[in-house]
């Protein structure tokens, strides 16, 4: 072996011992005499002291050592005088007297040091670097730790680990495909897989039972802080099972890797939410619970009003997707807010699509004409009271108010409630704050389209008192009657971020393809697409139903760290790129020629 210890493992229990350390030159200092370095590996830090008295030869080599060189040391533990003990170091007790040092390898003089704050473009084109630095070095071993409790957690309670294809068909979890062009199939292409999808179906229809996988998905969609182009999933599929029996096993599992990596307990079973209830109150369907402020809905009482504006919307009749709808948000203390923050608001709102922020400041009850507001003059006595039963303000706080159709109303006003709740500190102080979000819609009407769509995917089951009403031939009216209809899905959340979805799948053929038929996926279609699910549905599947959690996301939060890009090794840009390694490419014509491919981007000249 090159070491007898890693460097963290020089404690005062060593004093005495000869120990060979190997790793990077974090810091040198030369004190006129004895050089000290600080020697780093993936555990931490230990001084390494050398003295030109003890060990002339040794120290002479010193004299060259600079940042970064890869060192072996061989040397003794010594104690530390009192006045030279370092607390803020785990190993900050003790030093090594070096009587042997051997030069590695050297380091060019570095981009950037590694304890320096560099922006994220120099860190991810010297990846290598950055990962070596001791923060980026604690996340991926403490994602480590994570994925090894899961995987031991999903094994203990007889989930089998099965390897599912890359290459692939299109499996459709609502983004789009990366493709892969067959060199010995001409002009045909494989998908990378969205997710595992179909195939851990498949899995259950061939009597796995319980499958678990820790792989990578491809998604070819818009990248934002908590989404990349490949994230890694923990996917599980169970049969014989209802929704509450994967809540339950996630649970489990979740709660299993806090436990292991964290030291923490995550009290179970997990707070849930109707989607209903959570668009309801907080107007999205991954609420951040730790923020106290809540939407109330006062569409019925503002039906009569004179801000034409509400009076309108209040009027609007229409489904889920297309009624109009009034909400309030009472800010607890929000009357301190100015003139000019409150148009930033309305300013933050309106890139949600709405097209005002009504606001009232209560300095004092309204019965004494303490509501100062825009629109205050256009209220009855009855709808102020109204407003005020709704909201329950007290002196000094503000009420937003959104007016449009729901949707917006909701997207809007549940934005700036996470926003308020960040800006002005609405929050309990919990670090954690789960919640299930179950009974999703099992369908939404895409406008554009004007075609249903699948909330979650086209393989989720209905909620079975909701499956008639699925099944039937009814006409549409407009009001597009089947966005009504209940799935079983679930979605876990935690801080407001999705970190986990599934659901209880079909596994009736008969269902299954009036399911596609609803999404405008004919026979043909879907016998060209789907046709091995249909036909493994057709003999002998049994009930299932599983779930996905995005482990980047999970670890991301459990770190408390911003960006999933800090959880990854080597992650993409927001533009999709690796500026490590400069992907993606152009490639020589002869290549494209083999797979039978011609750019429009301007190949390069053939050769
Ligand atoms: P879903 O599409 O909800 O479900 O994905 C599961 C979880 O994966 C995470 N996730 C992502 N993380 C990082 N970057 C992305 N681009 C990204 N997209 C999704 C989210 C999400 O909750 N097959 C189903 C699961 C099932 O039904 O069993 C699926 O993929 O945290
Ligand atoms: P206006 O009548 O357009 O001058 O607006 C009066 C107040 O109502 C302003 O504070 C606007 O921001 C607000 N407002 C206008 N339209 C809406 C809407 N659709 N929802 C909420 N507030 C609105």
């Amino acid at each position: 072996m090159n070491r007898s210890h890693y460097c963290n493992q020089v404690r005062d229990n060593l004093v005495g011992q000869r120990v060979t350390l190997c790793g990077w030159v974090s810091r040198r200092r030369d004190h006129g005499g004895v050089i000290f370095v600080d020697l780093r590996d993936r555990t931490g830090l230990i001084q390494i002291v050398f003295s030109p008295e003890r060990h002339s030869h040794v120290h002479a080599i010193a004299h060259d050592l600079r940042s970064e060189y890869v060192i072996q040391v061989k040397g003794e533990v010594a104690p530390r005088t009192a006045e030279t003990i370092n607390p803020n170091l785990e190993t900050g007790m003790v030093e090594v007297y070096a009587d042997t040092l051997d030069i590695l390898n050297v380091c060019q003089p570095l981009p950037f040091q590694l304890d320096e704050n560099v922006g994220e473009a120099s860190r991810l084109t010297h990846r290598f670097l950055d990962l070596r630095r001791p923060e980026m070095q604690k996340n991926i071993i403490f994602r480590h730790r994570v994925t090894q409790s899961m995987r031991r957690h999903l094994d203990e309670e007889g989930f089998i680990e099965v390897e599912t294809p890359m290459l692939t068909r299109s499996t459709p979890e609502g983004a789009r495909d990366f493709l892969v062009p067959s060199r010995l199939n001409p002009g045909q292409f494989y998908a990378l897989p969205q997710s595992p999808q179909l195939f851990k179906q498949l899995l259950m229809v061939a009597g796995y039972d319980r499958y678990f996988q820790i792989t990578r998905c491809f998604r070819d969609e818009d990248l934002r802080a908590d989404r990349q182009p490949e994230f890694t999933q923990v996917d599980l599929e169970m049969s014989f099972v209802q929704s509450e029996d994967v809540i339950t096993l996630t649970e489990g599992a979740v709660a299993r890797s806090f436990k292991d990596a964290l030291g923490l307990e995550v009290p179970l079973p997990l707070p849930r939410l109707t989607y209903e209830e959570a668009m309801d109150r907080f107007g999205r369907d991954a609420p951040d619970t730790r923020i106290t402020m809540e939407l109330v809905e006062i569409t019925a009482a503002m039906k009569n009003t004179g801000f034409k504006v509400f009076a309108q919307m209040a009027n609007m009749a229409g489904g889920r997707a297309n009624r109009g709808a009034v909400k309030l948000l009472r800010v607890p203390g929000g009357g301190q807010l100015s003139r000019k923050q409150i148009e930033d608001y309305t300013a933050f709102v309106a890139t949600f699509g709405a097209k005002g922020l009504a606001w009232i400041k209560v300095n004092a009850p309204w019965q004494e004409d303490g509501w100062q507001s825009p629109i205050v003059k256009f209220f009855s006595d009855e709808e102020k009271e109204a407003i005020q039963q709704a909201s329950k303000a007290e002196v000094g706080d503000l009420i937003f108010f959104g007016a449009d159709k729901l949707p917006i109303v909701n997207e809007s006003l549940g934005r700036l409630r996470v926003k308020l709740g960040k800006d002005l500190g609405l929050m309990d102080d919990k670090p954690f704050a789960f919640v299930w979000v179950t009974d999703f819609p099992l369908l939404d009407w895409d406008e554009e389209g004007k075609c249903y769509a699948a909330v979650h995917h086209p393989f989720t089951a209905a909620r079975t008192e909701d499956l008639p009403l699925c099944m039937s031939d009814m006409e549409d009216d407009g009001s597009h009657p089947l966005t009504k209809v209940r799935s079983q899905a679930y979605d876990l959340v935690l801080n407001g971020v999705e970190v986990g979805g599934g659901s209880i799948r079909v596994h009736d053929t008969a269902v299954q393809l009036r399911m596609l038929e609803l999404l405008q996926i004919g026979k043909e279609e879907a016998e060209e697409k789907f046709g091995f699910l249909m036909k493994a549905l057709s003999y002998g599947a049994p009930p299932h139903g599983g779930l996905a959690l995005g482990l980047d996301r999970l670890v991301a939060l459990m770190l408390g760290v911003e960006s999933i890009r800090d959880v990854i090794a080597f992650p993409k840009t927001q533009k999709g790129t690796c500026m490590l390694t400069q992907a993606p490419s152009t490639v020589d014509a002869p290549q494209l020629k083999e797979l039978h491919i011609r750019s429009t981007q301007g190949n390069k000249p053939m050769v």
